[in-house]
């Protein structure tokens, strides 16, 4: 993670994962439904997003990428973030209600109006209720729709009516956004997850589940963008993520990151790295004659 943040030119805080064991029961999340996660590596997964979000607050965080640490981006991610943070300042048609002119100007990135922006996912879709509410907006670094997965091709054909688009992407306010690999996240954001699903309130599922769920409720709420910027990375054999949802690793080897696989990427900051690191000195110094 190091390595690839520094080629996209990113700085990162590193939050270590948490395995379910060892969680003590007396901070365990108090259970609803018949398929709670205790005993479940989901249960670790929910409490390492949970200490992002209790990091956020205790060292004044206003806003925060959260990724997750088995994913690949777009090499040019800055550049992608820089075009989604201008279209919601200041070219945003979906804004409303009593946040508008807050939300309009300069004091916060990406606007003040989203607990959430969802840049990486591995399904989930916009609310079909109110597929009006979406903007398109250009940025080259977007991928073909040939090229995508399943689950956000589908989207981008069947909602969004876009077929052939090279360079689009679309802005929809997130509304069922499946696994946790790349989201933005505000003060307030962390704070109402940390109040939803962060163990103040009874929930009993898989971190992205209630996500999504608390947001299809509307008691979160934030931006998407489609196709998404972040993915899953799959290596195969024993290093493999353990996030299997959305892609097929058996064709992958397990020879790891130099034979890994992403999807629905443009220019993948992984598959970036053998260009810009491997030199051949002695070899281009004999090619040169000197
Ligand atoms: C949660 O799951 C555990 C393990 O399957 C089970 O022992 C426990 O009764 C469940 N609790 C609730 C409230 O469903
Ligand atoms: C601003 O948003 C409108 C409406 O979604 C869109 O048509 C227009 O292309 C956007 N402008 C830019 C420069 O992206
Ligand atoms: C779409 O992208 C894929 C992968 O980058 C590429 O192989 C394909 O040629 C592209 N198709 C079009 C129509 O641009
Ligand atoms: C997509 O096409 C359908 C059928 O023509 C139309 O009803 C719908 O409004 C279109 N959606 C968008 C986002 O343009």
């Amino acid at each position: 993670m190091s390595l690839i943040a520094a080629r996209a030119g990113l700085k990162l805080t590193l939050i270590p994962g948490v395995t379910a064991d060892s969680i003590h029961p007396k901070a365990m999340p108090p259970h609803i439904g018949n398929n709670n996660m205790t005993g479940t590596p989901a249960l670790g997964v929910w409490r390492a997003h949970a200490n992002v979000w209790k990091y956020m607050l205790d060292n004044d965080v206003e806003s925060a990428l959260v990724i997750e640490d088995d994913v690949d981006f777009d090499v040019n991610i800055k550049d992608i973030m820089g075009k989604l943070n201008w279209q919601l300042r200041f070219n945003n048609t979906i804004r409303w209600g009593k946040e508008v002119e807050k939300g309009w100007g300069e004091e916060c990135p990406y606007g003040c109006d989203w607990d959430e922006i969802f840049i990486g996912s591995c399904g989930g879709k916009p609310n079909r209720d109110r597929l009006d509410l979406h903007q398109m907006y250009e940025d080259a670094h977007a991928p073909n729709v040939s090229s995508l997965p399943n689950w956000v091709r589908r989207e981008m054909t069947t909602m969004w009516n876009l077929t052939e688009t090279d360079g689009l992407r679309v802005i929809s306010p997130t509304w069922s956004p499946l696994c946790t690999m790349g989201y933005g996240l505000s003060r307030m954001g962390a704070m109402r997850m940390l109040y939803q699903i962060g163990g103040w309130r009874p929930f009993g599922y898989p971190v992205d589940l209630e996500i999504a769920w608390r947001t299809a409720e509307g008691k979160l709420s934030g931006y998407t963008i489609s196709p998404p910027a972040v993915t899953s990375w799959r290596v195969g054999g024993a290093q493999d993520s353990d996030n299997d949802a959305g892609m097929d690793a058996s064709a992958v080897s397990s020879l790891g990151n130099i034979q890994g696989r992403s999807e629905g990427i443009k220019n993948s900051v992984r598959k970036s790295l053998a260009g810009f690191l491997e030199k051949d000195y002695w070899g281009d110094r004999a090619r040169m004659g000197r």
